[in-house]
């Protein structure tokens, strides 16, 4: 890439979240192999964010550039309807055998959005004959659930980018999210919200929808494995379907394979994405139990109204398929619990920092959160400059690492997030 190349892309070409007129800088990447990503210049940065949750085993991974390389010889793209490939049968058992047993139906997709539609549509026709007025949602605030127009209708309505479409989305059910912290003591209470809206609503309640454990996007909040039980069991009471979108903390990345096992639970319908593919390709699954899958084909029309052309792409299952044949060989779980402490050890020490307000740690997953709004242009900059590379967002300086990372340069990334801190012209 040449400087006519980095003009042309900040005068032609969207980013995520960003303006066409006046656009936040752009670091060109040329290549990328473990934790680090090489600049156009050849400098090298750690990564921090496995490319938002996806990168969980490195880039440039032999094991996964391999399963790309065999299957691309093959067939790297096929139509999914009346035809079956073999990637797709290895990946399919796969998720079947490491997510709850229950969960024996894989829906196959492009996106963590586009999971979370079809999750909708499978609560929807599950409902449709015997009681069409449940057409509503019900889930918690501060959630995200992804860009397209049914995931930003669950997804927080105040304290998101999506309250610009407001007024297009149809409404749904929003409980106080929880205040009792992951691992701290339980707050009494702390359901009422959630429980009184299923008690009032629970007629035209489709479905309850949310991230456990961990909500992300909408704040990076971890919160009490009770609340999850307790929204568990006030679902089976109430006989509405449990959706559980792990698609940012599935596969390992809170400690445990998926989040729901904190809470001894299991989901009536499962959304996976992000690091499915150990971030090579854009993939998603969606897993339910017989009961959901039997009703939807006995009501009409008989089938789940969802067919996307890249249906099970048969690249993205073959890199997917590899990707879990790595995490089952239980590597993983040290790698997170090491993690965690270093984390644990370095950051926690800086809670009374005069600018950190919060500081939050689980599994591979570290956030501080800032007394002040982040100058992310400025703060970014002296980030890669240093040779790391975060992107914080709000009040938030999050990381989460590949699972590979060394110790040292997981101590490089702290120890600049803690001197970053103490810049005021970072902050707003
Ligand atoms: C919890 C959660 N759900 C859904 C999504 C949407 O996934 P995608 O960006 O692949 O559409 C995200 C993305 O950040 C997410 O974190």
């Amino acid at each position: 890439m040449n400087k006519d190349d980095l003009i042309f892309n900040s005068k032609h070409i969207w980013h995520p979240y960003d303006s066409i007129k006046n656009p936040l800088p752009c670091y060109p990447i040329i290549s990328a192999k473990g934790i680090y990503l090489t600049l156009n210049n050849g400098k090298k940065l750690i990564d921090g964010m496995s490319s938002w949750w996806a990168t969980i085993h490195g880039y440039n991974h032999p094991r996964l550039n391999q399963a790309l390389k065999n299957q691309i010889n093959r067939v790297s793209h096929i139509m999914f309807g009346g035809i079956i490939h073999p990637p797709a049968i290895s990946l399919c058992k796969k998720l079947i055998s490491m997510t709850h047993k229950k969960l024996q139906y894989v829906f196959l997709a492009d996106s963590g959005s586009v999971a979370i539609e079809i999750a909708m549509k499978m609560a929807l026709q599950y409902w449709a004959k015997e009681d069409s007025e449940k057409k509503n949602f019900l889930t918690i605030k501060s959630g995200y659930h992804g860009d397209t127009f049914s995931a930003m209708s669950i997804s927080d309505p105040k304290n998101s980018i999506h309250r610009l479409y407001r007024k297009y989305l149809p409404l749904h059910l929003f409980a106080e999210s929880p205040k009792s912290k992951f691992g701290e003591k339980w707050k009494k209470g702390d359901i009422d919200s959630f429980e009184n809206l299923i008690k009032k609503n629970f007629k035209k309640i489709a479905a309850v929808i949310l991230e456990p454990i961990v909500q992300g996007a909408g704040g990076m909040k971890f919160y009490h494995s009770k609340y999850l039980k307790k929204v568990k069991l006030l679902c089976k009471n109430y006989k509405i379907p449990l959706i559980l979108d792990e698609i940012a903390t599935g596969f390992g990345r809170t400690g445990k394979l998926f989040a729901y096992e904190h809470s001894k639970i299991f989901p009536d319908i499962l959304c996976l994405g992000k690091a499915i593919t150990g971030g090579t390709l854009t993939l998603s699954a969606v897993l339910t139990t017989k009961k959901i899958s039997e009703k939807i084909s006995n009501n009409y029309p008989g089938y789940l109204m969802h067919g996307p052309t890249f249906m099970a792409n048969p690249l993205a299952c073959a890199v997917a398929s590899e990707n879990l044949s790595i995490l089952k060989e239980n590597i993983w779980k040290k790698q997170v619990s090491k993690i965690y402490r270093i984390l644990s050890k370095y950051l926690f020490p800086i809670r009374n920092h005069y600018m950190v307000h919060d500081i939050r740690i689980l599994g591979a997953i570290a956030v501080v959160e800032c007394k002040k709004e982040i100058n992310i242009k400025k703060i970014q900059y002296f980030f890669v400059k240093n040779g790391v590379w975060i992107r914080p967002f709000k009040k938030l300086i999050y990381i989460m690492p590949a699972y590979i990372i060394d110790k040292k340069s997981l101590k490089k990334i702290i120890e600049l997030i803690i001197q970053s801190l103490n810049y005021k012209k970072f902050f707003i």
